[in-house]
């Protein structure tokens, strides 16, 4: 039995380097995250109520990281969903591809950071659900 996209997706704790002077964390991409990083883009001033994604991608992997305050990721793989609550700017929700997401729940000032495998390409995207759901559940 083949492992379902959702099984994949979890929470990574990533290197911490505590200090008085303030904390450090680092990632390494192949290392700490399992592809290569081509890409880093962020959320911010997300005014209260808002949701962002309601998408999938066909082939891209993402790092999603609260870098700032806090949110909800809400992942859905066609078969099964789950939601996480990321807090901490020392963990990263690893989201593989065909994965619908669904972001909400941002407190104030939060940034969400996401560290991607390719370049932006709307070519990668699923933005309509039953279209992402007759690829996923076959
Ligand atoms: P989108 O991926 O739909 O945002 P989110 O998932 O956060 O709600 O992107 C919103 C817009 O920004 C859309 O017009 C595409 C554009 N965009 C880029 O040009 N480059 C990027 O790297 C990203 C992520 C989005």
């Amino acid at each position: 039995m083949t492992l379902k996209p959702l099984a994949k997706c979890e929470v990574f704790e990533l290197p911490r380097i505590s200090d008085p002077r303030g904390n450090l964390t680092f990632v390494e991409g192949e290392r700490h995250v399992p592809f290569a990083i081509q890409r880093v883009y962020y959320l911010y001033d997300v005014p209260g109520g808002a949701e962002r994604g309601g998408h999938a991608h066909r082939d891209l992997h993402q790092l999603i990281i609260a870098m700032s305050g806090s949110f909800d990721v809400h992942l859905d793989d066609g078969y099964s969903k789950k939601s996480i609550h990321l807090n901490r700017s020392y963990q990263g929700l690893y989201v593989c591809p065909m994965i619908w997401r669904e972001i909400d729940n941002f407190s104030s000032g939060a940034v969400c950071m996401v560290l991607a495998s390719n370049r932006y390409d709307e070519a990668d995207y699923y933005r309509d659900y039953q279209d992402f759901l007759r690829e996923a559940v076959k």
